[in-house]
């Protein structure tokens, strides 16, 4: 066993944050052999029970659940920041170019080692991530997630039309090459895969068919897409299925709406999806900077709450601009305010925190194993730093409540303030 001793923020309920202000965290072996949270409140209270324990102290520090990332592609690196009239334009002109590079392992293998360790720098300990059409870039972002011990979910892009030469798939061989990822790699260690169809568009019905199957096959891996980010995406997929309800619906009518299944954007719903969103279990990876940045548009958090269905916070790195969770939080501020029907300031700062962490980790079905730091939870964590900058400094010394803290953090926090991210370890063997 192992102890901590600093000031700790976990959650006691969904969107309710509390900060321990010299708390104890101690973490030691489940009957797996995975470090997991043992206890956690005020250090006076617990340290004579857990004496014996070795405690290290971070004094002036902040200890919290590592963030989770519900939507990223670890292709998109070089990406960032890439103008384009909108998303179609940007797919074709930057993203498709860049991924071609991935059929390459060798070139798989550094992108996937730069991208391990800048989800770590920013304190992102569990993300859910896309590879590309090619499944030597899936081995490869595995093998280095594994070597971290991170919980990672990922998948190889399923891809058989309107794409370019050298990402393009072929159905057959994507189907049986998906299906082989997953004997390989789900369940290995902290891994998950994901079954991932690019969007409608990139997709024959044959594919989008076959993939429902293979969810219906395995139905703890995970599925992840695209759906309803920009207006021209969605006239699109009108044509290609004028008889469809929706968008949406044409993943229902695959299969490929279920728990477990995770859709970026979902911009572009009305209450009728908004419901299936609600009755199937599926989940939204709300990307803010991404939408920002493509101009695709704003999430409905009015909408969402009001019919309820899961979502949580996502980076969208290459359409986003930013692996910081902190940058995140503050984005889906700003998206917040748009749409706003009740008064009031947006989202607080707690709801922000919480939907990249716990929220996001209910909605991929990981609520329990991470994002919080209630007893049980994966020993996943970051060590804060609040004085990280002189303005941080300066600012975090005078909040006079937890809520003034956690905005000043969310509005001048990046990864400068991450002065430690601590990954669960394995002490032996962990089941597949
Ligand atoms: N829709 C289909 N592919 C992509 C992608 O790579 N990024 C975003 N933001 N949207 C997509
Ligand atoms: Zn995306």
């Amino acid at each position: 066993m192992k102890a901590y001793r600093a000031s700790i923020l976990y959650f006691s309920a969904p969107g309710q944050a509390v900060l321990e202000p010299d708390g104890l965290l101690v973490v030691g072996p489940d009957a797996r052999g995975r470090q997991v949270v043992q206890a956690v409140g005020p250090w006076a209270q617990l340290a004579p029970r857990f004496a014996d324990v070795p405690a290290a102290h971070f004094p002036g520090r902040i200890i919290a659940p590592g963030f989770v990332d519900m939507h990223i592609h670890y292709p998109q690196i070089d990406v960032i920041g890439s103008p384009a009239e909108g998303l179609l334009p940007w797919l074709e002109n930057y993203t498709f170019p860049h991924e071609k590079r991935f059929a390459a392992h060798d070139y798989s293998a550094q992108a996937a080692t730069f991208f391990i360790a800048e989800l770590l720098r920013n304190g992102v300990t569990t993300a859910l991530t896309f590879a590309t059409s090619h499944p030597a870039s899936v081995d490869a972002l595995f093998a280095q997630a594994r070597k971290h011990s991170l919980r990672l979910i990922a998948g190889k892009v399923l891809m058989d039309q309107n794409a370019p030469d050298g990402v393009r798939d072929e159905t057959r061989q994507s189907l049986l090459d998906t299906e082989a990822l997953i004997q390989r790699w789900h369940g290995v260690d902290r891994l998950g895969y994901a079954i991932t169809p690019r969007f409608v568009p990139s997709c024959t019905a044959a594919q989008l068919a076959g993939a429902g199957e293979l969810a219906a096959r395995y139905p703890d891996v995970w599925i992840q897409s695209h759906v309803a980010e920009n207006r021209a995406e969605v006239a699109w997929v009108r044509e290609l299925y004028p008889k469809a309800r929706s968008y949406l619906s044409v993943y229902e009518q695959f299969g490929l709406l279920r728990p477990r299944a995770v859709y970026a954007h979902c911009i572009h719903l009305d209450d009728e999806d908004r419901a299936l969103m609600r009755a199937t279990g599926a989940a939204a990876a709300v990307s803010p900077t991404s939408n920002l940045f493509l101009g695709s548009g704003f999430f409905d958090y009015a909408g969402a709450d009001r019919v309820g269905f899961n979502y949580g916070l996502a980076s969208d790195v290459g359409g986003g601009t930013s692996f910081s969770p902190f940058h995140t939080m503050l984005a889906a501020y700003y998206v917040g305010r748009e749409g706003q029907t009740k008064p009031g300031v947006s989202l607080g700062p707690q709801q922000l925190w919480w939907q990249h962490t716990g929220g996001a980790a209910r909605a991929l079905g990981l609520e329990g194993v991470v994002g919080n730091l209630q007893p049980g939870c994966e020993a996943d964590f970051v060590v804060l730093d609040p004085q990280a900058t002189p303005l941080l400094a300066r600012k975090t010394a005078q909040a006079a409540s937890l809520d003034e803290l956690l905005f000043s953090m969310i509005v001048l926090g990046d990864d400068r303030m991450i002065d430690q991210t601590v990954v669960s370890q394995a002490d032996g063997p962990t089941q597949p």
